[in-house]
Protein backbone atom coordinates (compact mmCIF):
# COMPACT_ATOMS: atom_id res chain seq x y z
CA UNK A 1 0.00 0.00 0.00
CA UNK A 2 1.53 3.32 -1.07
CA UNK A 3 1.86 6.02 2.09
CA UNK A 4 1.78 9.55 1.66
CA UNK A 5 2.48 12.58 3.99
CA UNK A 6 0.91 16.12 3.07
CA UNK A 7 2.45 19.26 4.24
CA UNK A 8 -0.22 22.20 4.34
CA UNK A 9 1.27 25.67 3.67
CA UNK A 10 -0.44 28.82 3.59
CA UNK A 11 -4.41 29.90 4.29
CA UNK A 12 -7.63 27.91 4.49
CA UNK A 13 -8.12 28.00 1.20
CA UNK A 14 -5.02 26.16 0.53
CA UNK A 15 -6.10 23.51 3.43
CA UNK A 16 -9.24 22.96 1.77
CA UNK A 17 -7.49 22.01 -1.32
CA UNK A 18 -5.11 19.77 0.88
CA UNK A 19 -8.18 17.84 2.40
CA UNK A 20 -9.19 17.32 -0.98
CA UNK A 21 -6.10 15.59 -2.04
CA UNK A 22 -6.13 13.81 1.08
CA UNK A 23 -9.77 12.73 0.51
CA UNK A 24 -8.43 11.47 -2.74
CA UNK A 25 -5.85 9.47 -1.83
CA UNK A 26 -8.35 7.86 1.14
CA UNK A 27 -10.77 6.79 -1.77
CA UNK A 28 -8.25 5.38 -3.70
CA UNK A 29 -6.76 3.13 -0.70
CA UNK A 30 -3.61 4.72 -0.07
CA UNK A 31 -2.16 4.96 3.79
CA UNK A 32 -2.08 9.26 5.04
CA UNK A 33 0.99 9.28 7.42
CA UNK A 34 2.19 12.39 9.43
CA UNK A 35 5.46 11.05 9.38
CA UNK A 36 7.18 12.50 6.07
CA UNK A 37 10.13 10.30 6.94
CA UNK A 38 8.01 6.96 6.70
CA UNK A 39 6.12 7.89 3.77
CA UNK A 40 6.78 6.91 -0.07
CA UNK A 41 5.41 10.15 -1.50
CA UNK A 42 5.72 13.62 0.25
CA UNK A 43 3.02 16.14 -0.66
CA UNK A 44 4.17 20.13 -0.19
CA UNK A 45 1.42 22.42 -0.30
CA UNK A 46 2.46 25.56 -0.89
CA UNK A 47 1.73 29.23 -0.71
CA UNK A 48 3.06 32.11 -2.77
CA UNK A 49 1.62 35.39 -1.19
CA UNK A 50 4.24 37.33 -0.18
CA UNK A 51 7.91 36.96 -0.09
CA UNK A 52 8.00 35.33 2.84
CA UNK A 53 5.55 32.72 2.67
CA UNK A 54 7.10 31.96 -0.55
CA UNK A 55 10.38 31.54 1.20
CA UNK A 56 9.02 28.87 3.72
CA UNK A 57 7.46 26.92 1.07
CA UNK A 58 11.24 26.65 -0.72
CA UNK A 59 12.59 25.96 2.66
CA UNK A 60 9.76 23.27 2.87
CA UNK A 61 10.53 21.81 -0.09
CA UNK A 62 14.22 21.55 -0.22
CA UNK A 63 13.86 20.31 3.60
CA UNK A 64 11.54 17.65 2.11
CA UNK A 65 13.96 16.60 -0.57
CA UNK A 66 17.51 16.53 2.13
CA UNK A 67 15.82 14.16 4.84
CA UNK A 68 14.99 11.35 2.28
CA UNK A 69 18.52 11.84 1.10
CA UNK A 70 19.65 11.49 4.60
CA UNK A 71 18.07 7.96 4.33
CA UNK A 72 19.17 5.07 2.48
CA UNK A 73 15.86 3.21 2.81
CA UNK A 74 13.52 6.30 1.75
CA UNK A 75 15.74 7.65 -1.37
CA UNK A 76 12.92 6.63 -3.49
CA UNK A 77 10.63 8.62 -2.08
CA UNK A 78 8.63 10.95 -4.37
CA UNK A 79 8.02 14.88 -3.54
CA UNK A 80 5.23 16.48 -5.39
CA UNK A 81 4.54 20.03 -4.91
CA UNK A 82 1.51 21.48 -5.15
CA UNK A 83 -0.83 24.47 -4.09
CA UNK A 84 -0.51 28.43 -5.13
CA UNK A 85 3.62 28.56 -5.62
CA UNK A 86 3.36 25.63 -7.94
CA UNK A 87 0.35 27.38 -9.78
CA UNK A 88 2.29 30.69 -10.03
CA UNK A 89 5.75 29.10 -11.27
CA UNK A 90 4.73 26.57 -13.33
CA UNK A 91 6.40 27.46 -16.35
CA UNK A 92 9.95 28.19 -14.17
CA UNK A 93 9.87 25.56 -11.09
CA UNK A 94 10.60 22.34 -13.05
CA UNK A 95 14.15 23.72 -14.09
CA UNK A 96 14.60 25.58 -10.96
CA UNK A 97 13.88 22.56 -8.67
CA UNK A 98 15.02 19.50 -10.66
CA UNK A 99 14.83 17.44 -7.40
CA UNK A 100 10.64 17.33 -7.45
CA UNK A 101 9.37 14.50 -8.96
CA UNK A 102 6.26 16.34 -10.19
CA UNK A 103 4.57 19.72 -9.54
CA UNK A 104 0.71 19.97 -9.51
CA UNK A 105 -1.79 22.79 -10.05
CA UNK A 106 -4.62 24.10 -8.01
CA UNK A 107 -7.32 22.78 -11.05
CA UNK A 108 -5.29 19.09 -10.15
CA UNK A 109 -5.96 18.67 -6.49
CA UNK A 110 -8.83 15.98 -7.18
CA UNK A 111 -6.11 14.11 -9.96
CA UNK A 112 -3.16 13.21 -7.30
CA UNK A 113 -4.03 9.13 -7.57
CA UNK A 114 -3.47 8.96 -11.23
CA UNK A 115 -0.31 10.83 -10.83
CA UNK A 116 1.20 8.87 -7.97
CA UNK A 117 0.47 6.12 -9.84
CA UNK A 118 2.30 7.29 -12.86
CA UNK A 119 5.30 7.93 -10.52
CA UNK A 120 5.81 5.09 -9.67
CA UNK A 121 4.95 3.04 -13.05
CA UNK A 122 6.83 5.36 -15.11
CA UNK A 123 9.59 3.98 -12.17
CA UNK A 124 8.55 0.30 -12.97
CA UNK A 125 9.30 1.04 -16.63
CA UNK A 126 11.88 3.70 -16.24
CA UNK A 127 10.51 5.70 -19.29
CA UNK A 128 9.89 9.55 -18.99
CA UNK A 129 9.40 11.42 -15.89
CA UNK A 130 5.14 11.72 -16.15
CA UNK A 131 4.48 15.54 -17.17
CA UNK A 132 1.45 17.36 -15.53
CA UNK A 133 -0.27 20.39 -17.49
CA UNK A 134 -0.98 23.57 -15.38
CA UNK A 135 -3.04 25.48 -16.59
CA UNK A 136 -2.56 28.89 -16.98
CA UNK A 137 -5.73 30.47 -15.23
CA UNK A 138 -7.32 28.06 -12.42
CA UNK A 139 -11.10 27.23 -12.85
CA UNK A 140 -11.58 24.19 -10.12
CA UNK A 141 -14.17 24.66 -7.80
CA UNK A 142 -15.17 21.78 -5.11
CA UNK A 143 -18.67 20.65 -4.71
CA UNK A 144 -20.52 19.02 -1.34
CA UNK A 145 -19.94 15.57 -2.95
CA UNK A 146 -16.00 16.15 -3.63
CA UNK A 147 -14.00 13.62 -1.81
CA UNK A 148 -12.11 15.43 1.49
CA UNK A 149 -11.25 14.44 4.42
CA UNK A 150 -11.31 17.12 7.15
CA UNK A 151 -7.85 18.08 8.65
CA UNK A 152 -9.61 20.99 11.55
CA UNK A 153 -10.61 19.05 14.74
CA UNK A 154 -13.84 17.96 15.14
CA UNK A 155 -15.54 21.02 16.22
CA UNK A 156 -14.68 22.89 13.35
CA UNK A 157 -14.38 23.56 9.50
CA UNK A 158 -14.02 25.46 6.30
CA UNK A 159 -16.31 25.55 3.48
CA UNK A 160 -15.26 27.39 0.47
CA UNK A 161 -18.32 28.82 -0.87
CA UNK A 162 -16.38 30.14 -3.86
CA UNK A 163 -12.66 30.62 -5.25
CA UNK A 164 -11.17 33.22 -7.34
CA UNK A 165 -11.10 36.81 -7.19
CA UNK A 166 -12.35 39.68 -10.05
CA UNK A 167 -10.93 42.54 -7.66
CA UNK A 168 -7.83 44.39 -8.99
CA UNK A 169 -6.32 45.22 -6.38
CA UNK A 170 -2.96 46.31 -7.93
CA UNK A 171 -0.82 45.13 -4.69
CA UNK A 172 -2.38 41.27 -4.43
CA UNK A 173 -0.98 38.33 -6.45
CA UNK A 174 -4.21 35.91 -5.83
CA UNK A 175 -6.50 36.78 -8.60
CA UNK A 176 -3.68 35.63 -11.08
CA UNK A 177 -2.86 32.45 -9.18
CA UNK A 178 -6.64 31.51 -8.23
CA UNK A 179 -8.33 32.33 -11.70
CA UNK A 180 -12.18 34.49 -12.10
CA UNK A 181 -14.52 34.55 -9.09
CA UNK A 182 -16.46 31.50 -9.27
CA UNK A 183 -19.36 30.69 -6.74
CA UNK A 184 -21.10 27.36 -5.68
CA UNK A 185 -24.96 26.86 -5.66
CA UNK A 186 -26.62 27.79 -2.32
CA UNK A 187 -27.77 24.22 -2.50
CA UNK A 188 -24.13 22.91 -2.78
CA UNK A 189 -23.46 24.59 -0.40
CA UNK A 190 -26.06 23.94 2.01
CA UNK A 191 -25.75 19.83 1.39
CA UNK A 192 -22.22 20.37 2.57
CA UNK A 193 -23.74 22.17 5.51
CA UNK A 194 -25.98 19.77 6.52
CA UNK A 195 -23.51 17.31 6.70
CA UNK A 196 -20.86 18.65 8.38
CA UNK A 197 -23.43 19.67 11.18
CA UNK A 198 -24.71 16.07 11.32
CA UNK A 199 -20.65 14.98 12.00
CA UNK A 200 -20.85 17.03 14.72
CA UNK A 201 -19.22 20.33 13.56
CA UNK A 202 -20.05 23.59 16.03
CA UNK A 203 -18.60 26.36 13.90
CA UNK A 204 -18.60 26.62 10.25
CA UNK A 205 -16.01 29.26 8.51
CA UNK A 206 -17.57 30.25 5.40
CA UNK A 207 -14.23 31.48 2.82
CA UNK A 208 -13.41 32.54 -0.82
CA UNK A 209 -11.59 35.05 -1.68
CA UNK A 210 -14.06 37.34 -1.22
CA UNK A 211 -17.11 36.16 0.15
CA UNK A 212 -19.43 39.35 -0.14
CA UNK A 213 -19.15 38.29 -3.99
CA UNK A 214 -20.92 35.05 -3.77
CA UNK A 215 -23.58 34.64 -6.26
CA UNK A 216 -22.44 37.73 -8.60
CA UNK A 217 -20.57 35.76 -10.91
CA UNK A 218 -23.80 33.82 -11.85
CA UNK A 219 -26.53 36.82 -11.81
CA UNK A 220 -26.37 36.79 -15.09
CA UNK A 221 -26.97 33.17 -15.81
CA UNK A 222 -30.40 33.50 -14.30
CA UNK A 223 -31.74 36.93 -15.99
CA UNK A 224 -29.34 38.02 -18.12
CA UNK A 225 -26.97 41.30 -17.41
CA UNK A 226 -29.48 43.35 -15.94
CA UNK A 227 -29.57 41.07 -13.59
CA UNK A 228 -27.00 43.09 -11.56
CA UNK A 229 -29.36 45.35 -10.52
CA UNK A 230 -31.31 43.64 -8.52
CA UNK A 231 -30.04 40.98 -5.72
CA UNK A 232 -33.40 38.81 -5.59
CA UNK A 233 -32.87 37.89 -9.05
CA UNK A 234 -29.72 35.59 -7.84
CA UNK A 235 -28.22 34.25 -5.15
CA UNK A 236 -26.18 36.45 -2.80
CA UNK A 237 -24.55 35.79 0.48
CA UNK A 238 -27.61 37.07 2.40
CA UNK A 239 -29.68 33.84 1.39
CA UNK A 240 -26.82 31.36 1.91
CA UNK A 241 -26.51 32.36 5.29
CA UNK A 242 -30.54 32.92 5.88
CA UNK A 243 -30.65 29.10 4.76
CA UNK A 244 -27.44 27.99 6.59
CA UNK A 245 -29.22 30.00 9.80
CA UNK A 246 -32.51 27.38 8.98
CA UNK A 247 -30.44 24.52 9.43
CA UNK A 248 -30.99 22.37 12.28
CA UNK A 249 -28.81 22.75 15.35
CA UNK A 250 -26.73 24.12 17.88
CA UNK A 251 -23.53 26.25 15.64
CA UNK A 252 -22.20 29.25 14.82
CA UNK A 253 -21.73 30.14 11.04
CA UNK A 254 -18.51 32.69 10.74
CA UNK A 255 -18.38 34.87 8.04
CA UNK A 256 -14.29 35.55 6.71
CA UNK A 257 -12.90 37.07 4.19
CA UNK A 258 -15.39 40.31 3.19
CA UNK A 259 -15.13 42.57 1.11
CA UNK A 260 -16.24 46.12 1.50
CA UNK A 261 -17.34 47.09 -1.37
CA UNK A 262 -20.35 44.67 -1.84
CA UNK A 263 -22.00 44.93 1.59
CA UNK A 264 -25.80 45.69 1.68
CA UNK A 265 -28.03 46.66 4.09
CA UNK A 266 -29.50 43.10 3.46
CA UNK A 267 -26.32 41.58 4.42
CA UNK A 268 -26.67 43.27 7.82
CA UNK A 269 -29.88 43.17 8.41
CA UNK A 270 -29.58 39.06 7.76
CA UNK A 271 -26.46 38.67 10.34
CA UNK A 272 -28.74 40.56 13.10
CA UNK A 273 -31.63 38.67 12.22
CA UNK A 274 -30.31 35.20 12.13
CA UNK A 275 -29.07 34.30 15.68
CA UNK A 276 -26.22 31.24 14.36
CA UNK A 277 -24.51 33.29 12.32
CA UNK A 278 -21.01 34.89 14.67
CA UNK A 279 -21.49 38.64 15.51
CA UNK A 280 -17.79 38.63 14.11
CA UNK A 281 -16.94 40.16 10.28
CA UNK A 282 -13.73 39.78 9.08
CA UNK A 283 -13.36 42.55 6.39
CA UNK A 284 -9.99 43.53 5.36
CA UNK A 285 -9.79 47.47 4.63
CA UNK A 286 -6.03 47.57 3.65
CA UNK A 287 -6.46 51.61 3.97
CA UNK A 288 -8.40 54.32 5.04
CA UNK A 289 -6.75 57.35 3.26
CA UNK A 290 -8.52 58.30 -0.30
CA UNK A 291 -4.97 58.40 -2.04
CA UNK A 292 -3.86 54.99 -1.15
CA UNK A 293 -7.54 53.48 -1.33
CA UNK A 294 -7.25 54.71 -5.41
CA UNK A 295 -3.67 53.86 -5.54
CA UNK A 296 -4.38 50.71 -4.35
CA UNK A 297 -7.92 50.30 -6.81
CA UNK A 298 -9.41 49.11 -3.98
CA UNK A 299 -13.01 49.90 -5.73
CA UNK A 300 -14.07 51.92 -2.44
CA UNK A 301 -13.60 55.31 -0.68
CA UNK A 302 -13.00 56.44 2.57
CA UNK A 303 -16.41 57.68 3.08
CA UNK A 304 -17.69 54.23 1.96
CA UNK A 305 -15.97 52.54 4.74
CA UNK A 306 -16.47 55.32 7.38
CA UNK A 307 -20.39 54.51 6.72
CA UNK A 308 -19.90 51.22 6.26
CA UNK A 309 -18.20 50.51 9.56
CA UNK A 310 -20.71 52.57 11.29
CA UNK A 311 -23.95 51.27 9.30
CA UNK A 312 -22.70 47.35 10.63
CA UNK A 313 -21.66 48.44 14.38
CA UNK A 314 -25.77 50.04 14.55
CA UNK A 315 -26.92 47.27 12.81
CA UNK A 316 -25.51 44.37 14.44
CA UNK A 317 -25.13 45.07 18.22
CA UNK A 318 -22.21 43.55 19.91
CA UNK A 319 -20.25 43.01 16.55
CA UNK A 320 -16.75 42.22 17.00
CA UNK A 321 -14.87 43.55 14.08
CA UNK A 322 -11.51 42.20 12.49
CA UNK A 323 -9.59 43.87 9.67
CA UNK A 324 -6.34 44.05 8.10
CA UNK A 325 -4.32 47.16 7.15
CA UNK A 326 -0.85 47.16 4.82
CA UNK A 327 1.50 49.93 5.73
CA UNK A 328 4.13 51.09 3.61
CA UNK A 329 2.54 50.88 0.31
CA UNK A 330 4.66 52.34 -2.40
CA UNK A 331 3.48 56.37 -2.06
CA UNK A 332 2.19 56.23 1.20
CA UNK A 333 2.88 59.91 2.51
CA UNK A 334 3.03 61.12 6.14
CA UNK A 335 -0.27 62.34 6.48
CA UNK A 336 -1.77 59.33 4.61
CA UNK A 337 -0.16 57.43 7.13
CA UNK A 338 -1.66 59.57 9.81
CA UNK A 339 -4.90 59.33 8.79
CA UNK A 340 -4.98 55.86 8.95
CA UNK A 341 -4.12 55.78 12.84
CA UNK A 342 -7.07 58.13 13.82
CA UNK A 343 -9.04 55.72 12.14
CA UNK A 344 -7.76 52.85 14.25
CA UNK A 345 -7.61 55.06 17.54
CA UNK A 346 -11.35 56.23 16.51
CA UNK A 347 -13.03 52.92 15.33
CA UNK A 348 -11.32 50.76 17.77
CA UNK A 349 -11.07 47.31 15.86
CA UNK A 350 -11.84 44.63 18.38
CA UNK A 351 -9.35 42.80 15.83
CA UNK A 352 -6.69 44.21 13.71
CA UNK A 353 -3.57 42.93 11.71
CA UNK A 354 -0.58 45.04 9.93
CA UNK A 355 1.15 44.04 6.84
CA UNK A 356 4.51 45.28 5.85
CA UNK A 357 3.42 45.89 1.86
CA UNK A 358 5.53 43.47 0.06
CA UNK A 359 6.99 44.15 -3.36
CA UNK A 360 5.69 41.01 -5.49
CA UNK A 361 6.72 40.40 -8.38
CA UNK A 362 4.12 40.44 -11.21
CA UNK A 363 1.44 42.78 -9.66
CA UNK A 364 1.03 46.86 -10.67
CA UNK A 365 2.14 48.07 -7.49
CA UNK A 366 6.10 46.28 -7.57
CA UNK A 367 6.16 48.53 -10.98
CA UNK A 368 5.66 52.05 -8.98
CA UNK A 369 8.78 54.02 -8.51
CA UNK A 370 7.71 55.53 -4.97
CA UNK A 371 8.36 52.19 -3.18
CA UNK A 372 9.29 53.22 0.28
CA UNK A 373 12.56 52.42 2.31
CA UNK A 374 12.04 49.03 4.33
CA UNK A 375 13.02 51.07 7.34
CA UNK A 376 10.22 53.23 7.17
CA UNK A 377 7.66 50.59 6.20
CA UNK A 378 8.97 48.79 9.96
CA UNK A 379 8.33 51.91 11.62
CA UNK A 380 4.79 52.49 10.27
CA UNK A 381 4.06 48.80 11.36
CA UNK A 382 5.33 48.96 15.00
CA UNK A 383 3.48 52.07 15.29
CA UNK A 384 -0.03 50.81 13.87
CA UNK A 385 0.61 47.45 16.15
CA UNK A 386 1.83 49.28 19.26
CA UNK A 387 -1.56 51.46 19.06
CA UNK A 388 -3.87 48.04 18.70
CA UNK A 389 -2.16 46.46 21.70
CA UNK A 390 -3.14 49.26 23.74
CA UNK A 391 -6.48 49.49 22.28
CA UNK A 392 -6.76 45.80 22.51
CA UNK A 393 -6.00 45.56 26.09
CA UNK A 394 -8.92 48.29 26.96
CA UNK A 395 -11.33 46.17 24.92
CA UNK A 396 -10.08 43.39 26.82
CA UNK A 397 -10.36 44.58 29.96
CA UNK A 398 -13.89 45.88 29.88
CA UNK A 399 -14.79 42.25 29.38
CA UNK A 400 -13.85 41.42 32.58
CA UNK A 401 -17.14 40.11 34.79
CA UNK A 402 -19.26 39.66 31.37
CA UNK A 403 -20.14 36.00 30.82
CA UNK A 404 -19.39 34.29 27.32
CA UNK A 405 -20.25 31.49 25.32
CA UNK A 406 -17.44 29.95 24.09
CA UNK A 407 -16.32 26.82 22.22
CA UNK A 408 -14.34 24.75 24.11
CA UNK A 409 -10.84 23.93 21.84
CA UNK A 410 -8.59 21.99 23.80
CA UNK A 411 -8.85 21.14 27.89
CA UNK A 412 -8.94 24.77 29.06
CA UNK A 413 -8.38 26.64 25.91
CA UNK A 414 -11.75 28.15 23.84
CA UNK A 415 -12.68 30.69 21.91
CA UNK A 416 -15.56 33.06 22.18
CA UNK A 417 -17.98 34.01 19.34
CA UNK A 418 -15.31 37.09 18.38
CA UNK A 419 -12.31 34.55 18.11
CA UNK A 420 -11.86 33.35 14.68
CA UNK A 421 -9.58 29.77 14.26
CA UNK A 422 -5.99 30.35 13.93
CA UNK A 423 -6.14 34.26 13.61
CA UNK A 424 -7.56 35.60 16.93
CA UNK A 425 -6.82 35.60 20.45
CA UNK A 426 -8.94 32.59 22.61
CA UNK A 427 -10.04 32.39 26.31
CA UNK A 428 -8.22 30.42 28.67
CA UNK A 429 -10.57 28.57 31.49
CA UNK A 430 -9.11 27.40 34.87
CA UNK A 431 -11.14 24.32 34.66
CA UNK A 432 -11.13 21.21 31.79
CA UNK A 433 -14.48 21.54 29.92
CA UNK A 434 -15.93 19.04 27.86
CA UNK A 435 -14.00 19.32 24.64
CA UNK A 436 -15.54 20.15 21.25
CA UNK A 437 -18.37 21.49 23.09
CA UNK A 438 -20.12 25.02 23.77
CA UNK A 439 -19.85 26.37 27.45
CA UNK A 440 -20.34 29.43 28.92
CA UNK A 441 -17.35 31.09 31.41
CA UNK A 442 -17.21 34.48 33.02
CA UNK A 443 -13.56 36.42 32.14
CA UNK A 444 -12.50 37.13 35.32
CA UNK A 445 -8.80 38.85 33.55
CA UNK A 446 -6.52 39.70 30.21
CA UNK A 447 -3.69 38.44 29.10
CA UNK A 448 -1.82 40.33 26.11
CA UNK A 449 -4.85 39.11 22.94
CA UNK A 450 -6.36 36.63 24.72
CA UNK A 451 -8.86 36.26 28.05
CA UNK A 452 -8.95 34.34 31.05
CA UNK A 453 -12.09 32.81 32.57
CA UNK A 454 -13.89 30.79 34.70
CA UNK A 455 -16.94 28.50 34.40
CA UNK A 456 -20.12 30.38 34.62
CA UNK A 457 -21.12 30.21 38.30
CA UNK A 458 -17.49 29.62 39.94
CA UNK A 459 -15.39 31.85 41.97
CA UNK A 460 -11.48 31.59 42.19
CA UNK A 461 -10.29 29.66 44.83
CA UNK A 462 -10.16 32.35 48.23
CA UNK A 463 -6.97 31.25 50.33
CA UNK A 464 -7.76 30.51 53.94
CA UNK A 465 -5.68 31.60 56.79
CA UNK A 466 -4.56 28.72 58.52
CA UNK A 467 -6.09 28.51 61.99
CA UNK A 468 -3.64 29.48 65.47
CA UNK A 469 -2.13 26.66 66.83
CA UNK A 470 -3.64 26.36 70.45
FE1 LIG B 1 -3.72 31.24 0.34
FE2 LIG B 1 -1.15 31.67 0.01
FE3 LIG B 1 -2.59 30.80 -1.98
S1 LIG B 1 -2.52 32.93 1.20
S2 LIG B 1 -4.63 31.65 -1.65
S3 LIG B 1 -2.17 29.71 -0.06
S4 LIG B 1 -1.02 32.36 -2.11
Amino acid sequence: MISVSLISLGCAKNLIDSEIMVGHLLAAGMQVIPEAAKADVVIVNTCSFIDSAKEESIQTILEANEQRGLRKRRRDQKLIVAGCMSQRFAKELPGEMPEVDAFIGLDQVTKIVPLIEKLFDHERARGEAPVTEINRRSTFIPDFDTPRFRLTPRHFAYVKIAEGCNHPCTFCIIPQIRGRHRSRTIESVVREARQLVAEGVKELNLISQDTTYFGMDRWSEHAGPRAKLDSARGDTLALLLRELNAIEGDFWIRLLYTHPAHWSDELIRTIAECPKIARYVDMPLQHISDHMLGKMQRETSSKHIRDLVRAIRAGIPGITLRTTFIVGFPGETEADFAELLAFIRQTRFERLGVFRYSQEEGTRAAKSAEQLPDKLKEQRFHAAMALQQSIARELGTNEVGRTLRVLVEAPGIARAMGDAPDIDGRVFVARALPVSEFADVTINGVRDYDLLALPRGEHPARSVAPKPAR
